[in-house]
């Protein structure tokens, strides 16, 4: 049986700047063509969607935070204590605690509901891009990142006008994950965990509408056992961060996939049915978290390979993905299981509320910018937490719909 350590592994540097769109996926392919393994400075690349799979649902394995926080020294203080607390760091009884608690206010029926709320914010986000911009926005400050921000802010019971402030939260919060902001912007990371601590209990200082999530949070710790004070607070900020940069980053994706492919984008102008099977082809071909983590708890055997324990495993759902086909293609329908969102205990709290999200924007703005196309170049974030798109200017004809 080969020890994981002693194979001879292709090298992926996940930190290199040039490793973002198409060269990214090339460089993907290319690793996936020579091994289903490859190695990190700190992690050992699965590169298939079996062994993804099964890492991210084996009882042997956890979310690395607590490990990859000790590695940049984080020891101790509100970072460490909001890293301790994440649920995506749980296990066992507490988290399947916690995701019974807030589950029922993200099933496919919860996530509809809330579909009305979405048309309204598109139709206001609209107004703005339609009147100033003259088909021509740079979608990503015009669209993208307003809109989850607002969207989530209507869920959780916050007014709409600080959607902005929680939207760089987010953003921060977020980098708990990136390897490369935990040693560039550690100070500031850990000031949003503190300001949006404080932001959350000073919304719960007033009685939280019954029909929000806050609502429903609040009332299940006044049921008390079922929830703590301290619980209620973590999962409304864990909720708030990974609502909104993930939403902004795939949405952007979807425009810049339909901005290459713009015989599909009138297709869906045409026929809005196909809106659903649009956003799996999206979330298939440009998952905005190409690479999850788990650490093995015990020595896990998997493909005559063994993973001793304290290996950690990053999870490559671009390539999982990928093995359905490298194209994007809206019509074809392919029956992938998608990583996109994980797999597993911890299997994306808010997908239901991604998808209809990305419907809604979809089903809106086909119609309304049917020829989109890209009119300056793309800047890409980097593929080490939340793969983002920061500029895509788009222009399309006016008058339409
Ligand atoms: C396109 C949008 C989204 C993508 C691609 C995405 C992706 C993911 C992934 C891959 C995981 C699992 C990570 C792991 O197991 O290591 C996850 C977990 C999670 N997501 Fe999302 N997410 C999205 C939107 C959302 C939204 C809208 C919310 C909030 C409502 C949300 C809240 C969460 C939470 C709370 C967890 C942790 C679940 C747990 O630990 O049990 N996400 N997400």
């Amino acid at each position: 049986m080969a020890l994981v350590g002693e194979l001879d592994l292709p090298e992926l540097d996940l930190g290199d700047p040039d490793l973002v769109g198409d060269e990214y996926h090339r460089r993907l392919a290319q690793l996936r063509s020579e091994s289903w393994l490859a190695r990190t400075p700190v992690a050992v690349v699965v590169l298939d969607r079996a062994a993804g799979e099964f890492f991210l649902r084996a009882r042997a394995t956890a979310f690395p935070g607590r490990q990859i926080a000790e590695l940049f020294g984080i020891t101790s203080g509100p970072l460490f204590d909001h890293i301790d607390a994440n649920i995506l760091n749980l296990s066992g009884d507490t988290h399947r605690r916690l995701r019974s608690i807030v589950g029922g206010a993200f099933t496919p029926a919860a996530a509809n509901r809330w579909r009305p709320v979405m048309r309204e914010l598109l139709e206001e986000i609209w107004k703005n891009v339609d009147g100033d911009a003259d088909g021509q926005a740079e979608f990503v400050a015009a669209v993208a990142k307003p809109y989850p921000a607002l969207t989530i802010a209507t869920i959780l019971g916050a007014p709409p006008e600080d959607a902005p402030r929680l939207h760089e939260w987010s953003t921060w919060v977020q980098k708990q994950f990136d390897i490369r902001a935990l040693t560039t912007d550690l100070a500031r990371i850990e000031a949003a965990v503190v300001e949006v601590n404080a932001y959350v209990e000073d919304l719960l200082a007033q009685p939280p509408e019954a029909s929000t999530l806050l609502g429903a949070l609040v009332a299940a710790e006044e049921e008390g056992e079922r929830l703590s004070h301290a619980e209620c607070v973590n999962l409304a900020v864990n909720v708030l961060a990974g609502a909104i940069d993930t939403t902004q980053s795939q949405l952007t994706h979807a425009l810049h996939l339909f901005a290459e492919a713009q015989d599909q984008w009138a297709l869906l102008a045409s026929s809005p049915d196909m809106v659903p099977a649009a956003v799996t082809e999206v979330l298939r071909v440009e998952p905005v978290t190409p690479f999850t983590a788990r650490i093995c708890l015990d020595d896990i055997e998997y493909h005559g390979v063994v993973f001793p324990e304290g290996t950690i495993v990053a999870i490559c759902a671009e390539r999982g993905n990928r093995e359905a086909g490298e194209a994007f293609d809206v019509r074809v329908g392919h029956d992938a299981r998608l990583l996109t969102f994980g797999a597993g205990p911890h299997f994306c709290l808010g997908a239901n509320l991604a998808r209809a999200e990305l419907e809604e924007a979809l089903g809106f703005l086909a119609p309304r910018m049917p020829d989109a196309h890209l009119d300056g170049p793309v800047r890409f974030g980097g593929i080490e937490g939340i793969y983002g798109i920061e500029t895509l200017p788009l222009s399309w004809s006016t008058g339409a719909a």
